[in-house]
């Protein structure tokens, strides 16, 4: 089947040649460096969407060779998990499904809960949502530090050796947490913020995935839409809309210095003919440790595109070159 959405899209014309694939850590998940990340379709806090056009751009992302779809129950209080159940319907075994458990809507917005009954609870909802009896890769969303934590892992044991699903991952873990984690449990990936606006990770993290053999699945790749050079000043955005909140890259000074850094993304994007976007999740995906970037799509056109990055390579020299300007643009 997988074969099959390489050849289609080959067909299509819409790549150039074959979507890279890595294993995710140690698990036997194949997945393609370019994921398609669901928040912006759970229909919240992200402009305005429309379900029959994020069907297509989830089927569009499978026909252009990706594989992964990165999804929660947090998204559109489970919106973005029943949009994601009803267009993979019928293409279930082309796809890794990674959903994510521990933030919880409530009626003023959202709380962290990893107590196991919640948790207990999380895994059958999405299941149903996702139609599918099985969740490839399950991440822990968020710490909860009202929760102890070998209380959650207890319960994720036991619905793990139920067959609810297959692999463990976390998301915003640092190395503390994901060596509790690996006490009790195999622990597969992380999901951290990762691109080249936001590179934390780079200091302790990322280096402790690489020794641990644990794979990085990186979201916000494309700073909420600023590294693809589409927004030619800061973008008014309707009051609630979290891209505003959860991404500081619209304020002074960060907006400025990635400007900046997106004149040189750009450049070096025209210079082979591509999308400023690719060249952005280029530069992640080619980051040593990284497994996937996650890059959330709204439009089959963006998926289209986004997938694409994951069929060409930045030279050692162009990836050299952004990260330059990187340096220099953020040390002043
Ligand atoms: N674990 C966590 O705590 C966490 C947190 C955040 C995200 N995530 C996951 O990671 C995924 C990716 O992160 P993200 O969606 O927050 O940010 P992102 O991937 O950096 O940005 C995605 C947004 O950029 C715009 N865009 C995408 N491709 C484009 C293209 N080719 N041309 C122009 N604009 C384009 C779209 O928004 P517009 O069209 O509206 O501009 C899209 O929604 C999420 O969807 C989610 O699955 C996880």
């Amino acid at each position: 089947m997988i074969y099959g959405a390489i050849v289609s899209a080959h067909m299509l014309g819409e790549v150039d040649c074959i979507m890279r694939r890595q294993y995710l850590g140690s698990s036997d998940l194949h997945v393609s460096v370019v994921g398609l990340g669901t928040w912006a379709i759970g229909g919240d806090f992200w402009g305005e969407t429309d379900d029959a056009q994020s069907m297509q751009a989830i089927q569009t992302a499978l026909d252009s060779g990706i594989n992964l779809i990165d999804t929660a129950p947090a998204y559109g209080a489970g919106h973005a998990e029943t949009v994601v159940g009803k267009a993979i319907a019928g293409r279930r075994d082309e796809v890794v499904i990674a959903t994510k458990c521990g933030v919880v809507r409530t009626k003023d917005g959202f709380e962290r809960n990893l107590k196991p009954e919640s948790v207990r609870q999380e895994v059958e909802d999405s299941l149903r949502r996702l139609q599918t009896d099985v969740i490839d890769l399950y991440q822990i969303h968020w710490p909860d530090v009202d929760t102890p934590l070998e209380d959650t892992l207890a319960a994720l044991k036991d619905l793990q050796q139920q067959g609810k699903f297959r692999y463990l991952g976390v998301s915003n873990f640092g190395p503390e947490l994901m060596e509790q984690v690996m006490r009790e449990m195999d622990l597969v990936s992380l999901q951290p913020q990762y691109s080249l606006l936001q590179r934390d990770i780079e200091q302790e993290t990322l280096p402790f995935c690489r020794r641990h053999n644990i794979g990085v699945l990186s979201y916000g790749s494309l700073a909420a839409g600023v590294l693809t050079g589409k927004f030619k000043e800061r973008p008014a955005f309707a009051e609630g809309d979290q891209r505003y909140h959860f991404y500081p890259f619209f304020e002074e000074p960060l907006w400025s210095q990635a400007q900046e850094l997106v004149g040189v993304l750009r450049e070096i994007a025209e210079s082979r003919g591509k999308p400023t976007a690719q060249a952005a999740i280029n530069w992640v995906v080619q980051q040593d440790g990284i497994t996937s970037a996650l890059v959330g799509c709204k439009t089959p056109d963006q998926a289209r595109q986004n997938a694409a990055a994951g069929t060409w390579t930045l030279t050692d020299e162009e990836w050299q070159i952004i990260d330059g300007a990187y340096r220099r643009i953020f040390s002043s």
